[in-house]
């Protein structure tokens, strides 16, 4: 076990470069499934999420190189079992990707059902709806999704999304790019990491129209082939930085970002007092006088994003009067703040709402990560306070986060790695 060890109170300056996005990596790896050849996928994050679907992807039978540490090369062409392992399933979410893959290249699919962050019922509802309407068969017993295809092949339909859900929206895509005809998605999830799959789909010879819109239209292709694509930047990780220097102070360029999948959260620092300037692939964030309160609602793209919600919170309990937070997407997202407690915070929780009254100083605690976007903000809240704050359950975090402590150590945060002794490990309190 390993934990982060943070003396704060340290401003930040300098240069920060992010990484490839966590959440569209681990959509377009299970993507290369349905070529039919050898794809080459470049900036991808370096974070656990993707070492455990490139694990699953070789036992599936992909031949699985690293070209660099950024760059790996998948040859799907040999594939020949469709069953992922719950071992490695039940360690995170997006496993469910492969369902839609594994459907749309061999017409059948048994996946263990997804683990993931605790964020409360995370329901895949209208992804196996997606799947019925076009056709496949779906049934989940005994912790297994099972999908099947008819003998004909899935045939495009027309999907509407109760809820404009992320991975529905992907799922229907991975399985559409190949089905008979036309499919339409109404109600889609609008994410970068949605145009980002599309794109990837489309540079591999499918052809879907709309992404980035709530109506996709998937026109099917009998087949993939292989190519060459780049992950985008994740939004993400550049807002979690974002919100560090507004916490801690300081002057920093994030480097290699889109700066419009930034505007959501660029604006609610802004509002807050905080400088961010656009500089081609760039933003500069400073931090000059006191932080000033806000409201918060986290909304599906182009809205405030839920998973920067912990962390913008984070600021907020340094801000100068009383800020509400209010979470829309996740009914379990404020489980960091019985931990910002121990830091002296002051937070008020009643059901999706956070009454966040800002104090003058945060001051150093033993903390403990409880999912990855909270710990992440445990860590902007380390930097923020006085004295000394030890975090542990970190797998949490670098779950997301490709080295972590050594950006934050460039901009000249006072972070770092140790090992941790079994027996200190405290467990996590679900007082709220
Ligand atoms: N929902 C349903 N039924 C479904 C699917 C979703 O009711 O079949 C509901 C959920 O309960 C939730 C809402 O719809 O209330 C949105 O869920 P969505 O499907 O969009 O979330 P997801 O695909 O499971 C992805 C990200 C999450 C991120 C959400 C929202 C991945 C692997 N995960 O989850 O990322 O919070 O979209 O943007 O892409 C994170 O990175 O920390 C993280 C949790």
């Amino acid at each position: 076990m390993q934990k982060y060890v943070i003396n704060g109170k340290k401003p930040l300056y300098g240069t920060v470069e992010i990484s490839g996005a966590k959440n569209a990596a681990v959509a377009i790896l299970p993507a290369a499934l349905l070529v039919d050849g050898v794809c080459r996928i470049e900036n991808i994050p370096q974070i656990s999420d993707v070492t455990l679907i490139l694990r699953i992807l070789q036992e599936l039978g992909a031949d699985v190189r690293l070209i660099n540490k950024n760059t790996v090369q998948i040859d799907s062409t040999h594939i020949n079992r469709y069953h992922v392992p719950e071992k490695l399933s039940r360690q995170m979410r997006a496993s469910y990707y492969f369902i839609g893959a594994l459907l749309g290249r061999f017409g059948e699919a048994v996946v263990s059902m997804p683990g993931g962050c605790d964020l409360g019922t995370r329901p895949i509802d209208l992804h196996i709806k997606s799947f019925q309407s076009l056709g496949a068969s779906v049934n989940v017993v005994a912790g297994y999704v099972r999908a099947s295809a008819p003998e004909e092949g899935l045939k495009g339909t027309s999907i509407y999304l109760d809820q404009a859900s992320v991975g529905a929206t992907m799922n229907a895509m991975l399985a559409a790019s190949t089905a008979h005809g036309l499919t339409i998605i109404e109600n889609a999830a609008k994410e970068p990491h949605i145009v980002d799959l599309a794109n990837f789909l489309n540079a591999m010879g499918a052809d879907i129209m709309g992404a980035g819109t709530d109506v996709i239209r998937i026109r099917g292709v009998r087949e993939l082939h292989g190519g060459t694509y780049s992950i985008i930047p994740d939004q993400i990780e550049a807002g979690t930085y974002m919100a560090a220097v507004a916490a801690v102070g300081g002057d920093v360029i994030i480097k290699n970002v889109i700066p419009k999948h930034l505007d959501c959260i660029s604006a609610k620092l802004m509002e807050m007092g905080v400088h961010v300037e656009e500089m081609g692939d760039a933003v500069r964030v400073r931090r000059m006088g006191e932080l000033r309160r806000i409201n918060v609602r986290t909304m599906p793209y182009p809205g405030f994003p839920t998973d920067m919600q912990p962390q913008i919170a984070a600021c907020l309990c340094l801000a100068n009067g009383t800020s509400m937070v209010n979470e829309g997407i996740w009914e379990n997202r404020y489980r960091y703040v019985s931990e910002f407690r121990r830091m002296g915070a002051r937070i008020q929780v009643d059901g999706k709402v956070a009454v966040i009254e800002g104090v003058d100083r945060l001051m150093g605690a033993t903390l403990c990560a409880c999912d990855l976007r909270a710990g992440a903000a445990m860590v902007i809240a380390g930097l923020a306070a006085e004295g000394t704050t030890e975090i542990s359950r970190i797998h949490y975090i670098e779950r997301g986060y490709e080295k972590l402590v050594e950006k934050f150590q460039g901009l000249g945060a006072d972070i770092k790695l140790v090992e941790q002794p079994d027996d200190e490990t405290r467990p996590h309190s679900r007082a709220v």
